[in-house]
């Protein structure tokens, strides 16, 4: 099978690391992709946005199945496009995917779905917008109703800080808090069987002992040794086949990943969004644990014959995943610093330890590594247990040098020693 993969962070070298380990896999092509997926796959310049350029370079590569990590594509109709011209997709359609496009959206499907989420009002006068803000009382949780890669949604408890936020968005969404941990939970789906993947757990705030302002997330674990065991199963019933059917019974099937972010609250599971496609920094553990060779399950959903794929297979290790942001981030992230360490991790840490690259590129001159972006590298390790998969991580996250970078060093911490 030939698989060009859309996109260019940690989530889609961890992607294209899973596919070049599926015997399956004749030819790994990605676009734009990184200096570490480089490695694993034959990179290409393409505008991601464009869905007749990449459907072009789908059909020059012979691709058997187009994988698009992000969402920018999926909510601008790459999908659709590579459907109509007959290439398998593994994404939603353009209007499945205001699940996460738009978080208005995503409300009205959940409240006809019947599917546990936060009370929210769609605001977009400041009368509105006050009126909510008092509904509900602090902490105010206010969301930019667009894309905003995580960053548009403020939780505050300071009411001129909420009003202020609200008031520069468009639409917003104002709603409930929730209190209690947060789980994400994947499922790949063809719009009608629904398949989860594990649980796992990310860290969005950019600083230790959750700190500092929200960013696209700075690490995570799986499985979650904490949370009930019939988890899955509750938020498969509750949340995730509730909402493919939903769709379908639109007309606008949902076929790809669907991403649910969940609080675990004491009243119960509550979504806190949908995303239309993988998690990061997520992905990089969920896909370390899954022992079922991926391409099939991926080209099942993409082509609706999810009902075939026998049950997936999950290996016993956990897996921990440390992001290495660039000096800055997640305000205005420096770039261009050259990365060191990246061979010894290779040479003394592979393969229980290894490195996923986000932000980098090669630079032209000097051949070396650089940083190209807000996350740089997802370092990433897996173990018999928590401890182990952090102890290993952690030592591989050390031989790494990046000026003026950050990272988390507490990452899976509570869990491991819970
Ligand atoms: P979102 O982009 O909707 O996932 O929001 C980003 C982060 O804001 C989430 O991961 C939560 O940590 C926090 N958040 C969002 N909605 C709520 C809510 N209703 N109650 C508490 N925290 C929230
Ligand atoms: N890790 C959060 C996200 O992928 O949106």
């Amino acid at each position: 099978m030939k698989v060009l993969v859309i996109g260019g962070g940690a989530r889609e070298h961890a992607l294209c690391r899973a596919l070049s380990l599926d015997p399956d896999v004749t030819a790994l092509h990605c676009a734009p992709g990184n200096a570490g997926i480089a490695e694993l796959a034959t990179l290409h310049a393409v505008d991601a946005l464009d869905g007749a350029a990449v459907a072009d370079l789908a059909a020059a590569l012979e691709a058997d199945l187009v994988v698009i990590g992000p969402e920018a594509p999926l909510v601008a109709g790459v999908s659709d496009v590579l459907r109509e011209r007959g290439i398998p997709a593994f994404g939603p359609s353009a209007q499945a995917a205001q699940l996460e496009g738009s978080k208005a959206f995503a409300k009205d499907v959940m409240a006809s779905a019947g599917v546990p989420t936060a009370r929210a009002y769609v605001c977009t006068t400041p009368e509105e917008i006050d009126e909510a803000l008092d509904a509900f009382g602090a902490p105010y949780v206010v969301k930019d109703d667009g894309l905003a890669a995580g960053k548009g949604v403020v939780v505050t408890s300071d009411v001129e800080a909420a009003r202020a936020h609200a008031l520069a968005c468009e639409r917003v969404v104002i709603e409930e808090f929730l209190d209690g941990p947060e789980v994400s939970l994947f499922a790949i789906t063809d719009g009608e069987t629904v398949l989860p993947l594990q649980p796992a757990q990310d860290f969005k705030r950019a600083y230790d002992a959750d700190e500092g302002p929200n960013t696209g997330g700075m690490g995570a674990y799986s499985p979650l040794p904490w949370a009930d065991p019939r988890l899955v199963d509750e938020v498969m019933e509750t949340v995730l086949q509730p909402t493919v059917d939903e769709l379908r019974r639109r007309g606008t099937p949902f076929s790809g990943l669907l991403y649910a972010g969940l609080a675990i609250t004491s009243r119960g599971v509550r979504v806190i969004e949908f995303n239309a496609r993988f998690g990061d920094p997520e992905t990089q553990v969920v896909l370390a644990r899954l022992k079922t060779p991926i391409a099939g399950v991926l080209l099942n959903a993409a082509t609706g014959r999810l009902d075939t794929q026998p049950p997936l297979r999950w290996h016993e290790d956990a897996a921990v995943t440390v992001v290495i942001a660039s000096h800055n981030y997640p305000d205005t992230p420096r770039t261009g610093d050259p990365i060191d360490g990246l061979a010894e991790v290779a040479e003394q840490d592979a393969p229980t330890a290894y490195v996923l690259h986000a932000g980098t590129r090669r630079d032209a001159e000097s051949g070396e590594v650089v940083s190209a972006g807000g996350r740089v590298l997802s370092v990433t390790a897996t173990g018999a247990d928590l401890a182990t998969a952090r102890e290993r991580v952690y030592r591989a996250v050390a031989r790494i040098t990046l000026e003026g970078s950050h990272h988390r060093s507490d990452i899976a911490e509570k869990a491991a020693s819970a």
